[in-house]
């Protein structure tokens, strides 16, 4: 069998390794909470299921507070602007090639691009969805704004259940791309917010 060398780096900070799992950990008690309480529709646990969506919410808004926060004062690898990278970018639009072997530390250049799509979404969702809690359940801080608003309802309502769609596509998308990156290229991947450590293959 052919052997193969591998370096190892420390990348990904203790810190940005709890808000990932954090933030994870919340999403993914949103996707379960409203699916649950969609099937259970109009009954007294539903209502309660939606009332710790909303309690989830305030979890992941509060995971994404901190992520922002690291992002501009965090290390290196962690801050926003290591997750943008033009010239990658216009390349793989000119070669159409996207799924590429990780090269170089840190953040995949192309998978980044997805990253920074997915904040926006899930920022989207954050708002929509304190709107929706003072609207559906007259609570939160905008409550004094729309608290009931039955009128305003629609205009929260449809974006936050079209991009539940974009929530959920990521997060199979995310795990499916690690694992076949994993198979691919034949390096540990996934790890890497577990662990800090990202491997790479010695060039020779
Ligand atoms: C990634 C994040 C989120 C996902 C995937 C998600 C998903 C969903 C889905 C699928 C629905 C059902 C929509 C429908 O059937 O029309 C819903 C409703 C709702 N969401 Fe979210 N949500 C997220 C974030 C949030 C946040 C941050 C809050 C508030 C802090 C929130 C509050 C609500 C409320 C109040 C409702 C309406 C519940 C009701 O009908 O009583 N959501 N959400
Ligand atoms: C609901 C589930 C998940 C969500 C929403 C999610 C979201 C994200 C996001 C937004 C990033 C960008 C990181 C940043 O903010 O700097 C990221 C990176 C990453 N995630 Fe996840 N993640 C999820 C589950 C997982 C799981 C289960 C693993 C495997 C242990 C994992 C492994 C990674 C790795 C290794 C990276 C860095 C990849 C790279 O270097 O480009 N994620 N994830």
């Amino acid at each position: 069998m052919a052997r193969m060398l591998l370096s190892r780096e420390k990348v990904y900070d203790p810190i940005l390794r709890s808000i990932h799992a954090w933030n994870g950990f919340a999403i993914f008690l949103l996707l379960i909470s409203a699916q649950v309480a969609d099937w259970i529709e109009l009954t007294p646990e539903a209502s309660a299921l939606w009332r710790f969506h909303v309690w989830a919410g305030y979890a992941l808004i509060i995971g994404l507070v901190a992520r922002l926060t690291w992002g501009l004062n965090g290390p290196p690898h962690a801050r926003l602007g290591a997750m943008c990278h033009g010239r990658e970018w216009w390349q793989a639009l000119r070669s159409r090639q996207w799924f590429t072997e990780p090269e170089g530390f840190g953040h995949h250049p192309l998978a980044s691009a997805a990253y920074i799509l997915f904040y926006l979404i899930v920022l989207v969702m954050a708002l929509t969805g304190l709107a929706l809690a003072a609207i559906e359940q007259g609570s939160g801080p905008l409550v004094t704004w729309l608290g009931h608003d039955v009128v305003m309802k629609d205009w929260f309502k449809t974006p936050h259940d079209v991009l539940e769609e974009f929530v959920l596509g990521f997060v199979i998308l995310h795990i499916a791309a690690l694992i076949l990156h994993e198979v691919n290229h034949g390096v540990p991947l996934a790890q890497a917010m577990v662990s800090g450590y990202q491997y790479r293959k010695e060039k020779e």
